[in-house]
């Protein structure tokens, strides 16, 4: 895109995470995310049950040309695929050098963050800003009851490769403890 989508400013829900007018959205159910989760892998090629929505993603649009950035909402539900919790599908930037800002409005999650073989996991409350260096994979999880909402600022010209994380996830996984509590796994 190259002309300038006026006008510029937005209106931010921070209850409910909507960015009105909505340049572009997306809902992920999890009909798109088959095989990320591991109850899912063993049942891969048969019909699902239900379709729950996961999450739900708000982007403005800009320019994607260097300097530019993109503000972007992130809802993610509550609840879990086979005790593992929901979350985003998670992506590495295509350009190496673009880093991300994330900042929690609402909930409870965690952040995992990867790179070289390190996999780490960052709280996400409200108020919980995290700085996601570049070249480090990224995968937002809701570990709590009400809806998880973060706000995040990508450069936009970062692109995303979500390939490699669909092939081969991340290094840890976060299930439901037996008191519901999140546990993180060491990915098999
Ligand atoms: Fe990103």
């Amino acid at each position: 895109m190259d002309a300038l989508n006026y006008p510029l400013s937005s209106y931010y829900d921070f209850q409910t995470g909507q960015i009105v007018p909505r340049d572009s959205y997306r809902q992920i159910h999890l009909s798109d995310m088959r095989g990320y989760y591991l109850a899912d892998r063993e049942t891969l090629h048969e019909p699902l049950k239900e379709d729950p929505l996961l999450y739900e993603v708000y982007e403005c649009q800009v320019p994607a040309k260097p300097g530019e950035m993109v503000p972007c909402s992130t809802i993610i539900h509550p609840g879990s695929v086979g005790g593992e919790f929901y979350m985003t599908k998670g992506h590495y930037h295509s350009d190496t050098n673009a880093a991300e800002i994330y900042c929690c409005l609402r909930g409870h999650g965690l952040l995992l963050m990867q790179h070289g073989g390190q996999c780490l996991v960052e709280t996400m409350k409200p108020g919980a800003l995290v700085y996601v260096p570049a070249g480090w994979a990224h995968r937002s999880v809701n570990v709590g009851s009400e809806d998880l909402i973060i706000f995040a600022i990508y450069p936009a010209d970062a692109g995303h490769d979500y390939g490699a994380i669909r092939e081969k996830g991340f290094l840890k996984r976060v299930l439901r403890g037996p008191d519901g509590s999140p546990v993180v796994h060491e990915a098999s």
